[in-house]
């Protein structure tokens, strides 16, 4: 089915079932520990055995010998798979370090070996007993900062440099009678998501099939066939639970080749996770960022000048952490420049995690924005609004799909009571705390793409949906199930929805907050086939026909959709070239509230409030839950998450949960979303967009603003804890 022109009234304008807070389908089963997760799967394949990587002790350089004597002999080891007696295996989609192979080592816990034996304890317990030395290689580059500066501008679009001017920056801030100039620092990141990096790997012949932790099940199969060199028909991915993701499971991890590679060797199923310890510096983080904003404006608080540059890092020495992505969208003035630069580094890898670019993107342009604020003795509501575009500021050649930013911004300030902020910084005080107030603006896009799905009728009343859409703990199987439920009319407990096996038709997946609105295109347009199908069975049009509580209506005809019988459809949704002429994306304010200790400089949240706008909202419930994780994750950037380089050797000190700080409940004591009630008519038929990147995209301003607010302290240097208070 083709998208062909924005939509106007249909089926959904009506929605009974699609629209309603619903509790998570998979919610009992998560509740009680009872979903089958990756590593849990003794459901599906008996005779498994236990694999445990062992990571590089250094973050480059070559293995010169690895003595596996001892551990080949210790108790229930079957077999040793070593990284030096590996040919290097290929990179799969995304992956922006080698997983292993080898004698080279690129970064710091690269898999070197992965010992396989009859119990997680024997696997574990040899590991230890294999001995590797090294060649250690020179001049590591980990000083990220120090290098940042003079790094090459990064690739952009179709290999041009990354850098986009309009009109004449330079001149017009230089003319500009107010003027910020303030460089920002982001940390790297760790997802740190609850479920490790896992798999399960079996072989029946020349078929693998594994049972794994990934967000993107086509290109998880596609990839292990690259990385191991055999068609990706041949590959089967399983992943129907995950234990969240946020980015880290978009590609094929250590975890996957490893268990594919053992089970080949032992003949028996293999399962890996991958150990906590191991996740900071062998998978995946978020680049730390260098950030410069210039920001020139007339008296009158427009922009007459922007400039964003970005400097970021990665092992590649391409494709870091971009926060310039929002900078084109959020706010109008005819002069502009963004530019993004990379240096290549000798850590780990980087790569997406939730809102990649703008997350951190956000964490210094809205601040940007309070300062040029400040300084023009403007409201920081106010200087948003005076600055709001009519079309694509960076692009004028587009406009906008659709966009209540300035009522978010609005409508926040009224029920978070923002005509009580004090605009002049520590003023206000609770005892020994500084309390202060502070505003963002977010924006964050809203892409779709082709996703497929098959509906079934099973002959009693019964439909089943069935994509390899996964679940990463967003809501996926309760949308699809809403959407089903609606379009045939159905009430939802007549359907059942079953995700994440690469047998059954490809779907967008889960990421960049596309996963909603295009898996729920795909079911929409499988169930709007099956539903002229059931017409032609049954000699009416199913398009005219009306479906509802189990029945159809057709003209002076009634029928159940049980006399339908056996019958199903598949279909996906495709987005015509129109959208091109859009940017569709998706806007928020973030309003915080926090008092910082007069004498510690501990910054405490008292309360929080996101108002969105991101289209329909197909289940307020737990599209809630997806932003109140978003600004859990915000607070955590702001306030406390860093990966600590230690610069000497290469690697991130603090690899645990224990030395990683989130944020926990104590840490938020009071958190609001809201949602505007919009439907954006370009987006595809579903009229709803994405929220699960937007939650994260300007938490930081708003707690950041209201720390200065606060205390009168600016801090620019991420994350803001205590000892830059004071
Ligand atoms: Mo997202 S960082 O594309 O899962």
């Amino acid at each position: 089915m083709k998208f062909d022109a924005p939509s106007g009234a249909n089926l959904f304008d009506k929605a009974k079932v699609v629209g309603k807070s619903t509790p998570r389908i998979d919610g009992p089963l998560k509740a009680t520990g009872t979903a089958p997760y990756a590593y849990e799967r003794h459901d599906v394949i008996a005779n498994q055995v236990y694999g445990d990587v062992v990571g590089a002790g250094i973050a480059k350089g070559r293995i010169s010998s690895m003595d596996v004597t001892q551990a080949r002999a210790a108790p229930g080891v079957l077999a040793i798979i070593t990284a030096p007696a590996t040919k290097p295996v290929g990179k799969g989609i995304g992956n922006n370090a080698p997983l292993f192979g080898g004698r080279d080592v690129t970064h710091y816990h690269q898999a070197i070996a992965c010992v396989v034996a009859e119990t997680f304890e024997q696997a574990r317990a040899a590991a230890g007993l294999i001995k590797t030395r090294y060649d250690v290689g020179k001049g590591g580059r980990f000083d990220f900062p120090r290098l940042a500066p003079s790094a090459p501008l990064a690739k952009g679009r179709e290999g041009k440099p990354d850098k986009q001017t309009l009109g004449d920056f330079d001149a017009a801030f230089a003319a500009a009678p107010v003027t910020i100039d303030a460089t920002y620092q982001t940390a790297d990141e760790s997802h740190s998501m609850m479920e490790p990096f896992a798999t399960i790997a079996a072989w029946e012949g020349d078929k693998l099939t594994l049972w794994t932790a990934n967000q993107m099940i086509q290109w998880a199969q596609d990839s292990m066939g690259k990385i191991l060199g055999i068609d990706p028909k041949n590959v089967r991915v399983d992943s129907p639970y995950i234990g969240g993701g946020f980015g880290g499971k978009l590609f094929i991890r250590a975890d996957a080749v490893l268990a594919a590679l053992a089970a080949k060797e032992v003949g028996r199923p293999v399962k890996i996770a991958l150990q906590r310890p191991l996740i900071a510096n062998n998978s995946t983080h978020r680049p730390a960022t260098i950030q410069r904003l210039r920001i020139g404006a007339g008296r009158d608080g427009k922009i007459t000048a922007i400039a964003h540059e970005n400097w970021s890092g990665n092992i590649n020495g391409e494709d870091g952490e971009n926060g310039t992505y929002q900078t084109p969208k959020l706010y109008a003035g005819a002069n502009r420049l963004v530019a993004n630069y990379t240096a290549a580094l000798d850590l780990p890898e980087g790569n997406a995690m939730r809102a990649p670019g703008e997350a951190p993107g956000h964490m210094a342009l809205e601040v940007a924005m309070d300062e040029l604020a400040e300084q023009l003795g403007i409201d920081p509501i106010e200087l948003r609004v005076r600055n709001e575009p009519d079309r694509v500021p960076g692009d004028p050649t587009k406009k906008f799909s659709d966009r209540n930013l300035v009522r978010c911004l609005r409508e926040g300030a009224e029920r978070f009571g923002w005509n009580r902020r004090n605009a002049k910084p520590a003023q206000v005080r609770d005892g020994h705390w500084l309390v202060g107030m502070g505003v963002s603006a977010g924006y964050r896009a809203a892409p779709i793409t082709k996703s497929a799905a098959r509906v079934r009728l099973d002959g009693e009343g019964h439909v089943v949906v069935e994509t390899d859409m996964t679940d990463i703990g967003t809501g996926s199987y309760t949308i699809l199930a809403q959407t089903a439920a609606e379009t045939m009319g159905v009430p939802l407990d007549r359907v059942k929805v079953i995700l994440g096996d690469s047998d059954l038709p490809a779907s967008s997946g889960s990421g960049g907050q596309w996963g909603a609105a295009s898996s729920t295109a795909g079911v929409y347009a499988a169930c709007v086939s099956l539903r002229r199908k059931i017409g032609e069975k049954l000699g009416f049009d199913g398009d005219a026909a009306t479906f509802a509580d189990g029945r159809i209506r057709a003209g002076e005809r009634t029928f159940a959709l049980k006399d339908a019988g056996e019958l199903s459809a598949e279909d996906q949704m495709e987005i015509g070239e129109f959208m091109k002429e859009y940017d569709v994306g998706t806007y928020a304010s973030h309003f915080c509230e926090v008092g910082v200790h007069a004498y510690t400089g501990e910054t405490r949240i008292r309360r929080m409030l996101a108002v969105c706008d991101g289209g329909r909202i197909l289940n307020p419930l737990s599209a809630r839950s997806q932003v109140i994780g978003g600004m859990v994750m915000g607070a955590g950037a702001t306030l406390m998450e860093e990966l600590v380089v230690d610069k000497r050797f290469g690697f991130f000190i603090n690899h645990d949960l224990a030395g990683y700080e989130v944020p926990v409940h104590a840490d938020i004591p009071h958190q609001d979303v809201v949602f505007l009630d919009t439907l954006d008519a370009v987006i595809s038929p579903m009229k709803a967009k994405g929220v699960g990147e937007l939650g994260i995209c300007g938490v930081a301003g708003a707690i950041a603003n209201a720390v200065y607010n606060a205390t009168g302290v600016r801090v620019r240097h991420y994350p803001i804890t205590l000892d830059k208070l004071i």
